[in-house]
């Protein structure tokens, strides 16, 4: 690599050219020449030091020599080939369908407003359909209204510089835009009331909502974790009435007492797993 970089120097022939001038500007361009050829490449480390050198043309005048523009440009086509190779070899290893980058899980994301669960639901108790108000009768369970925030809010932190874009949504008429977390592609249809209505609780695909101050997505959303539920979706089932309660560890603890329900609930509600299954349930 380097040879290609520097068709007519090895890094060896400019470190011993170097060790010959003892000056305190030699000094410095012999420990960058040996970052960048060392073990490490570590080319951002050295390039401020190497921008000053350039720039100030204090130092030996070597390095100016080597890192000339064309020089520069092919050290960066090849760090981006390099970066290249090692995006490919992920995808094509395997590991990358499974990685947090592509499934997300984990992953916060900025918000207008910081808004927290943990405070509203955790702390406050507030139900999710008070705000989610579709969950429970449509495909989606849409965000709140900003008047919703409004009824509180209207009352207590009146001035607080955190819900400024509460406030002026409030104003203007013009919703507040969240950031998604949770979502399926468009050929994927979805549909939040079946879900409910059997008792599939929030918490199987949204995690603990209620300790997070910041919403992340709890699981991958992609078709494998579908299908593992829609193949058996008897252990997964609870109470409807509760489908928003968060903790279900008396029901975890106590397996024995519980290991009926599922079954006997695919069955009164005639769910077929052969039928969940099949690809025109999810593609459409
Ligand atoms: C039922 C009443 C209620 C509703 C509805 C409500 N909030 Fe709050 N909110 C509160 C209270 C009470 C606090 C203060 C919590 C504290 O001080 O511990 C708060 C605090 C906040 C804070 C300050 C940071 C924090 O979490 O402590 C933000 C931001 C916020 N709310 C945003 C919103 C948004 C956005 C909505 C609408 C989607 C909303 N709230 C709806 C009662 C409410
Ligand atoms: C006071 C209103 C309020 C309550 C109560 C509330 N939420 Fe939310 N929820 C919001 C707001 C506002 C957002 C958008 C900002 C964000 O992502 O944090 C949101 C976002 C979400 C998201 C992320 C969706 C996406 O794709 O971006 C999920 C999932 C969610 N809520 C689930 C729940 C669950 C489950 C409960 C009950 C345990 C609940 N929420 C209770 C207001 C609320
Ligand atoms: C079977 C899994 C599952 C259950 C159970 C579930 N959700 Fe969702 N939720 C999803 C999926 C998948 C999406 C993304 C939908 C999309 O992109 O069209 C989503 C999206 C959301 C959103 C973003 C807005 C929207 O409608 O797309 C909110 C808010 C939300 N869910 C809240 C809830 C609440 C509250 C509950 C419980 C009452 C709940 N979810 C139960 C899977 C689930
Ligand atoms: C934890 C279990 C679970 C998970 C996870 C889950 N589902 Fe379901 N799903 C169910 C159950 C239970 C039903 C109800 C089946 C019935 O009543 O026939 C259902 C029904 C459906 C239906 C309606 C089928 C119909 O007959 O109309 C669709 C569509 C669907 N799921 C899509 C999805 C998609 C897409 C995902 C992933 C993003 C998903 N589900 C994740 C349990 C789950
Ligand atoms: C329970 C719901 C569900 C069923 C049933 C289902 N899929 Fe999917 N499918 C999904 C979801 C969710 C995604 C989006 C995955 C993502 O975003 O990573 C998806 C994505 C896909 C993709 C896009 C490529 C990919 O893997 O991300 C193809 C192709 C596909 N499905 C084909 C099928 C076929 C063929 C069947 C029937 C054998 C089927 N699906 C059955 C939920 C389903």
């Amino acid at each position: 690599m380097i040879a290609a970089l520097f068709p007519d120097r090895t890094a060896e022939a400019l470190l011993i050219h170097l060790s010959g001038q003892e000056s305190e500007a030699a000094a410095h361009e012999k420990d960058c020449l040996a970052a960048i050829f060392g073990a490490k490449l570590g080319w951002h480390g050295c390039k401020d030091a190497l921008g000053a050198l350039l720039q100030g043309n204090k130092g030996t005048g070597l390095l100016a020599q080597i890192f000339t523009a064309s020089a520069d440009t092919r050290l960066r086509a090849v760090l981006f080939l390099a970066a290249l190779v090692g995006v490919f070899l992920i995808v094509f290893g395997g590991g990358f369908a499974e990685s947090t980058f592509l499934t997300a899980v984990g992953w916060f994301r900025d918000q207008p407003v910081p808004f927290s669960h943990q405070h509203h639901v955790g702390s406050l108790g507030i139900d999710c359909r008070y705000c989610h108000s579709g969950v429970e009768t449509s495909d989606r369970a849409t965000f709140p209204p900003t008047h919703t925030c409004m009824t509180c809010h209207s009352q207590i932190w009146t001035g607080a510089p955190i819900l400024a874009p509460v406030r002026q949504s409030m104003l203007t008429g013009k919703p507040i835009e969240w950031n998604r977390v949770s979502a399926v592609p468009d050929y994927v249809y979805f549909n939040h009331s079946i879900h409910i209505d059997r008792g599939v609780p929030c918490v199987t695909c949204h995690g603990r909502i209620d300790q997070m101050p910041l919403t992340a997505r709890a699981k991958p959303f992609q078709m494998q974790w579908c299908l593992d539920c829609h193949r058996d979706p008897a252990p997964h089932l609870r109470p409807p009435e509760q489908v928003t309660r968060m903790d279900w560890s008396d029901w975890e603890r106590d397996p024995e007492a519980h290991k009926d329900y599922g079954a006997l609930m695919v069955q009164a509600y005639g769910i077929e797993p052969a039928k969940l299954i099949q690809c025109n349930t999810c593609h459409r």
